[in-house]
């Protein structure tokens, strides 16, 4: 398994269709716009006030991880470093690769996190205690 660290995720600009007053438009294709295939996508909102998200590492799950509405933060962690992404537009994709914890910190009133990630939901492949976490990122160098 490799190991990423938080210098491996970066903001992916999808293309924007402009139609002059009428709005934009943004399309996300398997295999041309972002690394991996989309197996399922869902989003949270209706998040209230001062809440956070997340607050866990996945071993093997990838993400792209866009604000369709509104705005928030993610913070992303490997154990040695931190990095924070303003996520407030909807043609930025944030790309969390696994093995990585995330927290979602600072939702906006009306905030929609949408979430495409390549493959099922699956319970086994959450690592919900970071100490839990910081064993899991030392066992990969082993
Ligand atoms: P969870 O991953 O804990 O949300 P967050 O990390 O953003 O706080 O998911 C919340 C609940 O939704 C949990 O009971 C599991 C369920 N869930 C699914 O059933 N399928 C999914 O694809 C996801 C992401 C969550």
């Amino acid at each position: 398994m490799k190991k990423y660290s938080v210098f491996d995720c970066s903001m992916i600009e999808l293309d924007r269709h402009h139609s002059d007053r009428k709005g934009n438009l943004t399309v996300v294709e398997n295999g041309m716009t972002i690394p991996f295939d989309v197996k399922r996508v869902y989003y949270l909102y209706d998040v209230p006030g001062g809440e956070d998200r997340g607050s866990h590492a996945h071993k093997e799950l990838e993400q792209l991880i866009i604000a369709a509405s509104g705005s928030f933060t993610v913070i992303l962690d490997d154990g040695n470093c931190k990095r924070s992404f303003f996520l407030n537009r909807p043609y930025h994709g944030l790309y969390v690769r696994p093995g990585l914890w995330r927290d979602l910190v600072d939702f906006s009133s009306g905030a929609v996190a949408m979430v495409l990630a390549n493959d099922y939901y699956n319970k086994e492949d959450y690592i919900r205690n970071y100490d839990g976490f910081i064993e899991f990122r030392q066992a990969i160098d082993k």
